[in-house]
């Protein structure tokens, strides 16, 4: 398609132009206003995206300390990004100095050459990822940070059952869905022994990567695309092509997602009772706040005001517990989970469940491993 390429390389300079420090006018790089319109839509799209969101959590949680870290920076500043791509003749795949505060992911974060020039990515897991394409930047900021074998690391030979004071939550970070698509093979949830985790999830061609979804400046999803195969629905959420009432509430009637919202629950309601009578002190999980899981001191299974604080973190783990937590975690912090893997999804919340359900009472009559 010459018209893309010749519309492309006009991008690439008005890009390049964006990003020297020089005044050079936009106009200047692109004789064809229809090409212009197209990249300030581009750039819209992007103003208005979380990426470019300058107030976000994401790019502010470091103000007060006047610089992210380097163990941070790689996905929360564009210039630790860059760093960590190996621009400037630097070492890649590592960051080697903390980086700017408010520096959002900006066009060069993608665009650059390092970055058009990547293409495998490691996940926290140790597996490394290639032919990623243009997939492959989302892929490095969108893995996480631990694996199943960062629980069975921590966990090691300490008895199932038994409260480890030198145990504490490991938080697999946010927006992990590269990891989860990649399922059994990527590792991002605990695996159970014995047991097989569905593979990355392929889907169908066209409806199978990062960019083949999102449309990468806006990072939105338009959805027209996928009700030419999935018709009768409005919502992603309501797509079902498994059949199973994975969640054992009998019905099997909406989309695959209400299946992993009924696992999640059960699994919330077993790791409160586990923890009660095994772990000997109530846990409740606390939306938002680090590090999630608390001490439910007055037992009534809501974290709330005070109980939300750190110092009433929950520290009666056992390794039993540690895992399934760190699994409900897993299914939390991805909420595109049921588009990007939900058998990998339901097998982890699946086991954890049974898991709990050895040692304690938990009505599983119903449910259904996929
Ligand atoms: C491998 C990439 C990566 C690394 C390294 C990383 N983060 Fe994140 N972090 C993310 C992504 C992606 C999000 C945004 C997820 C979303 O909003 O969907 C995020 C979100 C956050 C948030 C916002 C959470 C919220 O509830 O809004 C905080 C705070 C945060 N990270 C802290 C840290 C800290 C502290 C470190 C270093 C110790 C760190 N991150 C390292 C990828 C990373
Ligand atoms: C998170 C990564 C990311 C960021 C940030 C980003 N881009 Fe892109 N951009 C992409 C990807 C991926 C493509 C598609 C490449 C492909 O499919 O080969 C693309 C394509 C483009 C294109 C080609 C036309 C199109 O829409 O596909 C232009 C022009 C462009 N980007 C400009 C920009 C500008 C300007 C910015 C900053 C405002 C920006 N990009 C920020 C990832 C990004
Ligand atoms: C340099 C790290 C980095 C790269 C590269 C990156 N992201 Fe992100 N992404 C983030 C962070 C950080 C956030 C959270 C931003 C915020 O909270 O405003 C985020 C947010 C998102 C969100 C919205 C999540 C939400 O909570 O609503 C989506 C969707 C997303 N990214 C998809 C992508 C895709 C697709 C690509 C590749 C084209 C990509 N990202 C590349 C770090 C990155
Ligand atoms: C089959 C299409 C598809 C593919 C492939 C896909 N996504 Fe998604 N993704 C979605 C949909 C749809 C949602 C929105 C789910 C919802 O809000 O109900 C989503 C949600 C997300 C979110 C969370 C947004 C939020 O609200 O917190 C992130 C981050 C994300 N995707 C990143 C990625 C990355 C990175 C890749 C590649 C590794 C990827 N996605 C692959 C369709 C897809
Ligand atoms: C070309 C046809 C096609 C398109 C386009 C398509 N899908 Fe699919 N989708 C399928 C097929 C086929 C499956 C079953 C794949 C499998 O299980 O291996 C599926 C599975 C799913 C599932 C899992 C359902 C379940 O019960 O496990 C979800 C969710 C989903 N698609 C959402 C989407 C979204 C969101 C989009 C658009 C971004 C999309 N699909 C685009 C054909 C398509």
């Amino acid at each position: 398609m010459p018209l893309f390429h010749s519309f492309r390389k006009a991008a690439a300079a008005a890009v390049i132009a964006l990003l020297s420090t020089g005044p050079t006018p936009l106009a200047a790089q692109s004789e064809d206003t229809a090409e212009l319109d197209a990249l300030v839509a581009v750039i819209e799209a992007w103003r208005h995206s979380p990426h470019g969101d300058y107030a976000s959590e994401s790019f502010t949680h470091w103000n007060e300390d006047g610089a992210v870290p380097e163990n941070c920076a790689a996905c929360h500043s564009q210039p630790g990004f860059l760093d960590f791509l190996g621009t400037d003749g630097r070492e890649a795949g590592v960051v080697n100095h903390p980086a700017a505060i408010n520096a959002v992911i900006g066009c060069a974060s993608c665009h650059v050459e390092e970055a058009h020039a990547l293409d495998a990515v490691t996940l926290p897991s140790g597996v490394v990822l290639d032919g990623l394409g243009p997939n492959a930047t989302c892929t490095v900021c969108h893995a996480g940070r631990t694996s199943s074998d960062s629980v069975s690391a921590a966990v090691d030979t300490l008895p199932a059952d038994t409260v480890a004071p030198e145990l504490g939550f490991i938080n697999v970070h946010y927006g992990i869905a590269a990891a989860v698509m990649e399922g059994g093979d990527g590792r991002a949830g605990f695996h159970y022994p014995g047991q097989d985790y569905a593979g990355a999830f392929g889907h169908v061609p066209g409806a199978d990567t990062c960019v083949a979804c999102h449309e990468p400046h806006s990072t939105e999803v338009a959805l027209d695309g996928c009700l030419s195969c999935h018709r009768g629905v409005e919502d992603p959420r309501d797509i079902r092509m498994q059949n199973g009432d994975f969640d054992g509430d009998g019905d099997n009637s909406g989309g695959i997602h209400a299946e992993i919202m009924g696992l999640q629950a059960l699994l919330y309601e077993a790791i409160r009772t586990y923890a009660a009578e095994v772990a000997g002190t109530p846990i409740g999980y606390a939306e938002g706040s680090y590090p999630y899981f608390f001490a439910d001191s007055d037992g009534d299974g809501a974290i709330a005001g005070d109980e939300a604080a750190f110092p009433n973190r929950y520290q009666s783990w056992t390794p039993r517990l540690l895992q399934a937590a760190y699994n409900y975690q897993v299914a939390l912090q991805d909420p595109g989970g049921y588009v990007h893997n939900p058998t990998y999804l339901m097998q982890l919340l699946h086991d954890s469940i049974e898991s709990l359900a050895s040692q304690v009472a938990v009505d599983t009559a119903g449910i259904a491993r996929p």
